[in-house]
């Protein structure tokens, strides 16, 4: 098929340089420029016909909305690296390819993470609102007291290439690290001596617990009440991998009752809403999901997700198909 006769969607505007090597491939797209998700009628009008979709995270691509596109849809690029957001089985049955975004953003998400870790030990969000308001009259040995850092215990849940990055991050902070993760990770056993844990051992003996494992049936509410009552009680949970990881009734309850002592917080369990509780309890901090929004993460994420996009139109395998059985049939 020629490129120019290949229609895509995007979902919503994503950094001009991704737009535009979709113009100079002179493929035909039409981009959803309001602020807003279009809703579901409105998405699967724009949506008919079309070969290709670019989709953010937000976006949920079921089933039925591949039916609604029509049989002629050939790839689905996520503009991300999770794809949850995706039913990548239903895609695969019906012969669509699905993409993602990794490596691109590791780093900045691992750095995300680490600006979490401190803002939440060192207090740093309350020490802002503090001195703003002019309630800062003198220094005082008991002013904002935080949790300790260097030398201290990091505990990783997910050993993969953002868990790796974090934990990498540590050596500045000598830190011992323990990992938790399907996998081996015999980069960081080499390289930190890490030691790879069991799950309870991690909570026990963690000072600070940074998630980045994806979001699947058997990591939902891996931390919940059980979890948390064998964390210590001086210990701060970062989560900035996916928001469903976490219970977070149970987690604005650890953190009002004392059974953990702060937290840092990317993502939530029903995004964009979050949990009444956990807005009222301020040793947590509490982001926007923003862990790979630099400029430059961000837009080498558009190039990535509109190449997948076009190798696919050219009847390549896109760069980072994350169903290569589709292929298969
Ligand atoms: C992802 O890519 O999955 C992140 O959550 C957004 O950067």
């Amino acid at each position: 098929m020629l490129l120019s006769n290949c229609r895509a969607y995007v979902d919503r505007v994503i950094p001009q340089a991704g737009l535009d090597i979709m113009s100079e491939s002179s493929i035909k797209f039409e981009v959803n420029r309001k602020e807003e998700p279009l809703s579901r009628a409105e998405l699967s009008l724009k949506l008919k016909g079309v070969h290709g979709l670019l989709a953010l995270l937000t976006l949920k691509v079921d089933s039925e909305l591949m039916e609604q596109a029509g049989s002629q849809l050939k790839i689905i690029a996520n503009y991300g690296v999770g794809y949850d957001n995706i039913d990548v089985d239903a895609a695969t049955q019906r012969g669509i390819m699905v993409t993602n975004t990794p490596d691109v953003l590791t780093d900045a998400t691992a750095d995300f993470a680490w600006a979490l870790l401190f803002a939440a030990s060192r207090r740093i969000v309350e020490a802002d609102l503090f001195t703003r308001s002019q309630k800062f009259d003198g220094w005082r040995p008991m002013l904002l007291l935080g949790g300790e850092v260097t030398g201290k215990t990091l505990g990783i849940v997910g050993a993969g290439r953002i868990g790796q990055a974090m934990a990498m991050k540590s050596r500045g902070f000598n830190m011992r690290v323990l990992y938790f993760s399907n996998k081996r990770n015999e980069t960081l056993e080499r390289e930190l001596n890490a030691q790879k844990v069991d799950f309870s051992s991690l909570l026990a003996q963690s000072d600070f617990i940074s998630l980045h494992v994806p979001m699947k049936a058997d990591t939902r509410h891996l931390f919940n009440q059980a979890a948390f009552k064998k964390m210590k009680k001086s210990a701060f949970l970062i989560n900035t991998a996916r928001g469903p990881v976490v219970d977070e009734a149970a987690l604005a309850q650890a953190l009002r009752t004392g059974e953990i002592v702060g937290a840092g917080l990317d993502v939530f369990e029903r995004e964009p809403q979050i949990h009444p509780e956990l807005l009222t309890c301020e040793n947590a901090i509490l982001a926007p999901h923003i862990g790979s929004a630099t400029v430059l993460t961000r837009t080498k994420m558009a190039v990535m997700a509109a190449s997948n996009l076009i190798e696919a139109f050219k009847g390549n395998r896109p760069p980072n198909l994350v169903n290569p059985e589709v292929l298969n049939q």
